[in-house]
């Protein structure tokens, strides 16, 4: 296969194409980022000969075209996207240009080369708050975000679904709940709470962090995406938008956010007086959970216990301070 990685460089898309390169070393990669704050292209480092990386916008049509062109490139997999949502409800223009406008020029580069396909890499937040009495979402529920990240992300799956029926373009969609692991932007949850922790500083818990998550190590998402990246994709008998190209992607590993912060105190020995309760995220989501059974169908399932996959990140962030 020849596959264009959009998101190359950023904390899932990095772990992909280490494991793509590894698992299928005569596939050509082709990688493409933008290298926002968010990127750390040093994580790429063991494969740097063994791919292409070019630096660059997604949103960059003729620059897309090109790559797939000169490539021969068959699939691309969109990981690209602006993706922490407090940065969204404080400026929601770069979500708006990378993951809506970023993802309408790959579909525009997709009607160019017919036959190319498009796997992108959306995200549970899509479907919105759910109660603790709700069934997981299934492929099919509504869709109602509630942050502009939400929002960008849900807008890019309607111009995907919207490409797939009116010019024919294969694609699939993929929703994943929380991520977690090593190379995470050190902005996000996980990497705040170790960090601070392993620091002995105050650790920032929006309201009583009783928020629930279902955490999924992040080589389980990436396999998961490896999985339907190499299944026959049933274009012409699913219904589009049904669960023959949307895919759910979860653990079945869901947590309040307050005890995954206590079990990382616990692992590293540090005190619970560290956690600080701060003032609640605007439109912050109770709960996300998902039904994953269309994409377990397929043959995958989560393989790594949250309990080992905490250590291995721990792990890693503590060998970096
Ligand atoms: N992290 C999670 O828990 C999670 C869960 C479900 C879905 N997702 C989705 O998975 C994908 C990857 O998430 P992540 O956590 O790795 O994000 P990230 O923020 O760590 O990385 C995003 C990457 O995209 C790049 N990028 C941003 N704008 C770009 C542009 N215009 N052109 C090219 N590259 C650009 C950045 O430089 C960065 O390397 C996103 O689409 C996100 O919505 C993430």
């Amino acid at each position: 296969m020849h596959l264009l990685v959009t998101g190359g460089a950023g904390f899932i898309g990095s772990h992909f194409v280490l494991r793509h390169v590894e698992r299928y070393p005569e596939d050509r990669l082709i990688v493409l980022d933008k290298l926002t704050y968010a990127a750390d292209r040093t994580f790429l480092a063991p494969v740097e000969d063994r791919i292409v990386f070019v630096q660059g916008d997604i949103a960059d049509q003729a620059l897309v075209a090109r790559l797939v062109e000169e490539h021969a490139v068959e699939t691309i997999v969109n990981f690209a996207a602006e993706t922490h949502v407090d940065n969204s409800i404080a400026e929601a223009a770069p979500f708006l240009h990378t993951n809506v406008v970023g993802t309408q020029a790959l579909i525009e580069v997709c009607k160019l080369h017919p036959g190319v396909r498009l796997l992108h890499i959306s995200t549970d937040e899509v479907y919105g708050d759910i109660d603790d009495e709700d069934l997981p979402r299934v492929v099919g529920d509504p869709l109602l975000p509630s942050s502009p990240y939400a929002a960008s992300k849900a807008a890019a799956e309607m111009l995907v679904m919207a490409a797939m029926r009116t010019f024919n373009i294969p694609a699939c969609v993929t929703r994943c709940t929380n991520n977690y692991g090593p190379h995470q932007a050190s902005e996000k949850f996980l990497p705040v709470v170790i960090r601070n922790a392993l620091r002995g500083q105050p650790i920032p818990i929006y309201a009583q962090g009783k928020n629930k998550r279902d955490w999924l190590y992040v080589t389980d998402h990436c396999d998961a995406v490896e999985t339907i990246l190499h299944t026959d994709w049933a274009f012409s008998d699913a219904k589009i938008g049904g669960s023959g190209h949307f895919f759910n992607i979860s653990a079945d590993n869901e947590r309040q956010n307050i005890d995954v912060a206590r079990e990382i105190l616990r692992i590293l020995g540090k005190p619970e007086s560290l956690l600080t309760f701060v003032a609640d995220r605007p439109g912050h989501d109770w709960r996300y959970a998902l039904n994953s059974s269309n994409t377990r169908a397929l043959g995958w399932a989560p393989a790594v216990p949250f309990e080992d996959g905490l250590l291995r990140t721990i792990d890693w962030y503590r060998s970096r301070l």
